[in-house]
């Protein structure tokens, strides 16, 4: 398996400092609006895939009875601390298989991580086997091709103990492939005091909106894609909510 960023390895207890509840507020109630309006309103068995630090679960979980997959142990532990009442499930979102369907499945930013085709085609099919007939899938890439510009953003909290500030640069080495960098760099302030700094490079995947398209309907679903524009988010992010015929 790649390795994955630092961040969800042994930097995943700094991830709270790293990136607030609180600027999830927004977006998580444009994606409980489009679950609710892609399911008539009744949705209530919702799974995440890359649920991460569980930020958006947390917001989320007031509407829903979540289920969250991450393939990070330790991103993991961080959500249960913060969710504790929701069902945390170790997965990689291109082959984990549960055995049971939900009313919808929500695969926000994790989506960045897939680099290739298949991978988008290995998550299509996990939120296809989970999905119940006329259940739905939203999809969030933070990126898709066509509006991709490169970007610096700064960011960062203070703790009761310690801190964190980071700088994010994400850019295109290579605009002939299909993959991006993120390369993070993050400050951390110790509870002694000590000041230290780690460089994290975090490969992702860019796609035109036609291929997500493209594979999403290949995967049996039915799609149309959402904008999606937040302060706090890329320009020009969109979603794309899938429909499991039936
Ligand atoms: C930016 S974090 C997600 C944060 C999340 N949106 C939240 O609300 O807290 C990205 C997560 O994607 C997870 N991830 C990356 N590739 C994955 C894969 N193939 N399967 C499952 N999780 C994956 C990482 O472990 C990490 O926890």
């Amino acid at each position: 398996m790649e390795e994955s960023p630092k961040l969800y390895r042994e930097l995943a207890a700094w991830w709270p400092l790293l990136s607030a509840l609180e600027d999830y507020a927004e977006e998580a109630e444009d994606y409980r609006r489009l679950i609710l309006e892609g399911t008539d309103g009744e949705a209530r068995e919702v799974l995440e895939l890359g649920s991460g630090g569980g930020n958006n679960a947390s917001h989320l979980k007031a509407h829903f009875r979540l289920t969250l997959v991450d393939r990070s142990p330790q991103m993991l532990e961080v959500s249960r601390r913060l969710n504790p009442e929701c069902e945390h499930v170790e997965g990689d979102m291109r082959s984990v298989r549960l055995g049971r369907t939900f009313d919808a499945v929500f695969v926000h930013d994790a989506i960045a991580y897939m680099t290739t085709e298949d991978d988008l085609r290995g998550v299509f099919a996990t939120a296809f086997e989970h999905c119940k007939l006329g259940g739905i899938a939203l999809f969030v890439p933070d990126h898709v091709r066509e509006t991709f510009e490169p970007w610096v953003h700064q960011g960062g909290h203070d703790g009761p103990d310690r801190a964190l500030r980071y700088l994010d640069w994400t850019w295109d080495p290579d605009p002939n492939d299909t993959t991006i960098r993120m390369d993070l760099i993050y400050v951390f302030h110790e509870p002694d005091g000590s000041v230290h700094t780690e460089l994290d490079e975090h490969v992702c995947g860019l796609f035109p909106r036609a291929t997500w398209l493209r594979l999403i309907g290949e995967a049996g679903f039915e799609v149309r894609p959402v904008p999606l524009v937040h302060d706090e988010r890329p320009v020009g992010a969109e979603g794309y909510l899938a429909t499991r015929p039936g």
